[in-house]
């Protein structure tokens, strides 16, 4: 499992690049993450799990259920081989490991003790109990736009779980940014003082999905890229960023690296399974729908994907020609190596294989997350909407940094598509950061 995003990583790495003064370094990416628990049945489990009318307050931890669902709090509330919410998985960061806390109702070691007001102060203000800041990791500055009736019902289901007794490890953070006070200065300086505000001008339904993608779905978190503080860039939201070594593409209109050519039914289909007619989930965004998006209702779904629509398109960005030799022999290796499933025209085959034309994963100026996919593979798990287990096989082995980069150079130019050359470089940096022994195989098993 993951997790921490680079852009939440960068958020703590701006912390110390405040204290120490050296604002401006771009932040460095992150090792891999743990492995997905084996809870994680469980953890589906228990988000389906179904509250009859008897449950004290049944409307109320229903709707936190679904709240949760819509909060992704499992993806990173759970350790290998724990329990549920019980938390402890460590969050890598360039200064240390931050560990997610235990949020079952145990009164020692969890937040049975807590009241309402304490809870929503951490979902709103990013305090823990003693009023103690909380590390940007845990995605308050998104949280924050949750309505208090919400943050209610989320904690009014999260009190229905069994307690766990268990206390993560202490976070293991390098000076200064053990202090937790250093939090402070960041959010004084970047914490949106807003709550949500709806926009009249707009439908109930486009406010909806407002309210979802930057309040609890907190999709900026991944696909909005951040400055050298770890903070949202402002006027690039949802432009794409990178993150653990892929790339959250970008989410505007964009009609060559964003969602431009997906129709709202598209959006919906891709957040409800993984797959549409463009393109199935790989990295963290497999987790993203696991956990969270194929748990929501259509309605919802339908909600996010009317507000991703209304957002403009990021700029276009120039592409150059790219090497004839590279293409050739980019051509022969796709021949050899991809057409079997992709096909011989990058058509593929609807929702099994992904088309490769005009595609905007392709397409992104950044390489990193194609590189990954063919270093890594990856896997699509089966749905009883869609039961046959699929993948796209690791290339680590097979081909040579310079074949990676030429098979990547040509299918990023072909079809429709144009994008930068990809480098043997590129390739060989990627390979070395990626523990490809214990490479994460992605656990999308999509059955709802
Ligand atoms: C991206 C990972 C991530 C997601 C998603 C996430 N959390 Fe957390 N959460 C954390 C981390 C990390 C901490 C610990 C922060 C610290 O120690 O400063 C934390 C801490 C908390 C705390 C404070 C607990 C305490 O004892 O101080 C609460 C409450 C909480 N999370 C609730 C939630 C809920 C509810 C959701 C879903 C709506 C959620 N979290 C989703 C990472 C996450
Ligand atoms: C933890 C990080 C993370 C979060 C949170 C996240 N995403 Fe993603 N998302 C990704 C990554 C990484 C990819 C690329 C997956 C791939 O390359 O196969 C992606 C891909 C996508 C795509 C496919 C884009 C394309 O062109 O192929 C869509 C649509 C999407 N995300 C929507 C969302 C929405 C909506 C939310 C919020 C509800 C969200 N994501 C939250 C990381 C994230
Ligand atoms: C055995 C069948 C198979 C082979 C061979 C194969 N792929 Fe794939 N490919 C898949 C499947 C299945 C997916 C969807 C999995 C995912 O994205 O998580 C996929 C996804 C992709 C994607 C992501 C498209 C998107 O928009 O989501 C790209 C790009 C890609 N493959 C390129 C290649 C290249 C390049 C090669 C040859 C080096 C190759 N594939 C070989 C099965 C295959």
């Amino acid at each position: 499992m993951r997790r921490l995003s680079t852009p939440r990583i960068a958020i703590t790495a701006a912390v110390t690049l405040t204290i120490l003064g050296v604002a401006g370094l771009a932040v460095s990416q992150m090792p891999a993450l743990p492995a997905h628990p084996s809870s994680a049945v469980t953890a589906r489990g228990l988000l389906s799990q179904r509250f009859d009318d008897s449950t004290p307050d049944a409307e109320q931890v229903r709707r936190g259920q679904y709240l949760v669902a819509a909060g992704d709090c499992i993806s990173c509330h759970v350790r290998e081989g724990g329990e549920a919410f019980a938390g402890g998985l460590g969050l890598n960061t360039p200064f240390g490991v931050i560990y997610t806390s235990n949020i079952t109702p145990d009164l020692g070691t969890g937040i049975g003790a807590w009241t309402n007001e304490q809870f929503y102060r951490a979902m709103h203000d990013g305090k823990g109990a003693q009023g103690q800041d909380l590390y940007p990791a845990f995605p308050y500055p998104w949280f924050r736009r949750v309505s208090r009736e919400d943050d209610d019902a989320i904690f009014a289901y999260l009190k229905t779980l069994p307690a766990v007794s268990y206390t993560p490890p202490k976070n293991d953070l390098s000076f200064p940014l053990n202090f937790r006070s250093f939090v402070g200065a960041w959010n004084m300086l970047f914490l949106d003082s807003h709550d949500f505000q709806s926009n009249p001008g707009q439908s109930a339904e486009w406010n909806r999905g407002a309210y979802l993608v930057n309040g609890l779905g907190h999709c900026g978190g991944c696909h909005t890229p951040k400055n050298s503080f770890g903070a949202d860039k402002s006027k690039q939201e949802l432009h794409g960023a990178k993150l653990n070594n892929w790339i959250a593409p970008d989410l505007t209109s964009n009609t060559r690296i964003g969602l431009g050519d997906w129709s709202v039914d598209d959006i919906a289909e891709f957040l409800a399974s993984g797959r549409n007619a463009h393109a199935a989930a790989g990295g963290d965004m497999a987790d993203v729908i696991n956990y969270s998006t194929s748990f929501i209702n259509d309605a919802d779904r339908r909600a996010i994907a009317v507000y991703l629509k209304s957002q403009p398109a990021s700029p276009s960005i120039a592409s150059s020609t790219p090497d004839a030799g590279a293409m050739r022999r980019g051509t022969e290796i796709y021949s050899d190596a991809c057409a079997s499933c992709h096909l011989d025209n990058g058509i593929g085959q609807s929702r099994l294989f992904p088309p490769l034309g005009k595609d905007a994963m392709l397409q992104q100026p950044d390489s990193t997350g194609l590189v990954h996919l063919i270093l890594g593979g990856t896997r699509v798990g089966v749905s009883t909407s869609r039961p046959s287990p699929l993948g796209m096989p690791s290339f680590a082995w097979k081909l040579t940094d310079q074949e990676i980069a030429d098979v990547s150079t040509f299918i990023r130019n072909s079809w429709g598509n144009e994008a930068s050359p990809v480098a043997a470089s590129d390739v060989s940096e990627l390979r070395k950061k990626l523990d490809l022994q214990t490479v994460r195989l992605t656990d999308n098993s999509g059955d709802h």
